[in-house]
């Protein structure tokens, strides 16, 4: 008995390794292309088969690709963190991170952009809405600090000098981050800290999520106020200055009393970092 062609098994009869291939083209393929596919599935035709899939392959995935093409935005297809709301785009050819995000976010993100949000060490953002799709692209940095374990106290020093700068900019301007912490800290490839993810950011006296293993659990995490975003550093600062596996998890726990208690306990240096980045809560 004669097995049943199908575009699959066309496919590999053209020379394709099916198996490294992103799945959805053959769907995209037998939609955009269906009567050649038909016509090669009837004349057995693996060539006329290999011209419809590479005719897809060079075609934008969606109509909102095809959109964001049209604005020099141009999907790359890998994805961050095998999270699928964060892909690697290129904009007019710099590599960029392309996120989407919700409605919500993008109207937080709006009101923060209309300050004119232009620091070193805070990540330029750019919106953009296609069809009822809403994104924040963003440069591409090298790495976060996540994998940064057991700081240096003088690198300490300066992650609290430069996140803490990001911080007093926003605060000027009544907005709280609302999200500091190893995960949105990027190293950029001048080896200076920026800060990323305006996803929880927002205006003093309102609320908005947050990271909670990040804030003392004798703070409150909301209404949005600088208070917040110092604890929150000073969480980061303690998470980097362990050793690798160790760092801030859920269920830490600490109060502010436990926080400042377990810097006091590493001696002056460590008492120092504390204190200086304490000295902004007023
Ligand atoms: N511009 C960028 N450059 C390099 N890496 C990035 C960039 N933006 C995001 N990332 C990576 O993707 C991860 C998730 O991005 P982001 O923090 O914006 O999304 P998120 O979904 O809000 O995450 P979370 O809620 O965990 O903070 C970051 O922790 C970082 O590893
Ligand atoms: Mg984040």
């Amino acid at each position: 008995m004669s097995t049943r062609i199908t575009p699959e098994n066309l496919l590999v009869r053209s020379g394709l390794q099916l198996k490294s291939q992103d799945p959805y083209v053959v769907e995209r393929m037998q939609s955009r292309y269906s009567s050649k596919v038909l016509l090669a599935l009837q004349t057995e035709n693996p060539t006329l088969i290999r011209e419809a899939y590479d005719w897809t392959q060079s075609l934008p995935k969606t109509n909102t690709c095809r959109e964001l093409l049209g604005r020099d935005i141009v999907i790359d297809g890998c994805l961050i963190g095998n999270n699928e709301y964060i892909e690697i785009c290129f904009v007019k050819g710099v590599p960029s991170v392309l996120k989407t995000i919700t409605k919500h976010e993008y109207n937080r993100i709006t009101a923060l952009l209309n300050i004119g949000v232009s620091h070193p060490n805070l990540v330029s953002c750019k919106l953009e809405t296609v069809y009822e799709k809403y994104f924040a692209i963003t440069p591409l940095f090298p790495v976060t600090i996540e994998h940064l374990c057991g700081i240096p106290v003088s690198t300490a020093f300066k992650l609290v000098d430069q996140v803490g700068n990001a911080l007093r900019f926003l605060h000027t301007h009544e907005f709280a981050h609302k999200d500091i912490k190893s995960a949105n800290i990027c190293v950029n490839s001048n080896g200076d800290f920026v800060v990323i993810d305006f996803g929880s950011t927002e205006k003093f006296g309102y609320d908005s999520p947050s990271t909670m293993e990040y804030i003392p659990t004798d703070v409150e995490a909301n209404p949005s106020r600088p208070e917040i975003d110092w604890w929150m550093l000073a969480m980061t600062v303690y998470d980097r200055l362990q050793p690798a596996g160790a760092g801030v998890r859920t269920g830490n726990g600490f109060t502010r009393s436990q926080l400042v208690a377990w810097f006091a306990s590493k001696g002056s240096e460590y008492q120092r970092l504390i204190d200086e980045i304490l000295s902004n809560i007023t």
